[in-house]
């Protein structure tokens, strides 16, 4: 059986710089978040970029719930991989960091295919419910101690075959590292065995970045 290499900085650069390459905005916006200290590691990481971007084309995807804005990149990736008339929602509770991100979303002129809603996601995703909102994927990339809930809630908003795909699932590696009982920690991995043993679903868990957990609905 073959091994899987580790993932290290210079593979990684070297991956990116022989895979697709970010636009301008996108650019500006890692950028902009290599300012703001510590908190720049909340963005999805560049192959995470690709990775949605890919998975949007290959299915035709146009309607995308985003679970966790910050300030935007995920969102614009994948805006920027739909159609025109593709539309997506983005959900943060964070006001300041949603101006940063419209301001981006503008200037990349996503602006008419991205909406904004601040408020608890909790909240907003059962006003989508209740309005009988469908999507066609839905990214899930927010507060961890909510991801059971943010699933079972999507898992409402979309259609037989709608994805929903969970960032940060291999949490720096720390799910297997039996040392580490910290509440984080627990509730990944109580997190991915739920998913991985929900009959509503089949899923697999890439490790690109920090681990997105693909799920599709049967
Ligand atoms: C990891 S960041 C999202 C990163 C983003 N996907 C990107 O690529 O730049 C998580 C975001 O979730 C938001 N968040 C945390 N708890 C939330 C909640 N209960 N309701 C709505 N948003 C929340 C935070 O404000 C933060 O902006």
């Amino acid at each position: 059986m073959g091994s899987n290499i580790i993932i290290n900085k210079e593979i990684e650069k070297y991956i990116n710089d022989h895979s697709l390459k970010l636009n301008s905005i996108q650019e500006e916006i890692i950028l902009y978040n290599e300012g703001l200290g510590e908190i720049k590691k909340m963005q999805i990481a560049v192959t995470q970029c690709h990775f949605l971007h890919l998975i949007i084309k290959i299915s035709k995807i146009k309607k995308i719930l985003e679970i966790g804005t910050f300030t935007g990149l995920s969102a614009l990736s994948m805006s920027l991989a739909m159609s025109d008339d593709g539309r997506l929602i983005s959900l943060d509770k964070n006001e300041e960091t949603n101006k940063v991100a419209l301001n981006f979303f503008k200037k990349a002129q996503q602006n008419n295919k991205i909406q904004t809603i601040i408020r608890p996601a909790l909240e907003s995703l059962k006003a989508l419910k209740e309005e009988k909102e469908k999507f066609e994927l839905v990214f899930i990339d927010a507060d961890k101690e909510n991801y059971k809930i943010y699933y079972d809630e999507s898992l409402n908003l979309i259609n037989q075959g709608g994805l929903i795909i969970i960032d940060n699932v291999l949490w720096h590696g720390e799910v297997v590292d039996k040392k580490k009982k910290d509440k984080l920690t627990t509730n990944i991995r109580e997190f991915n065995s739920y998913v991985n043993n929900d009959k509503r679903t089949e899923n697999l868990i890439i490790p690109v970045g920090d681990g997105l957990c693909v799920c599709r609905k049967l």
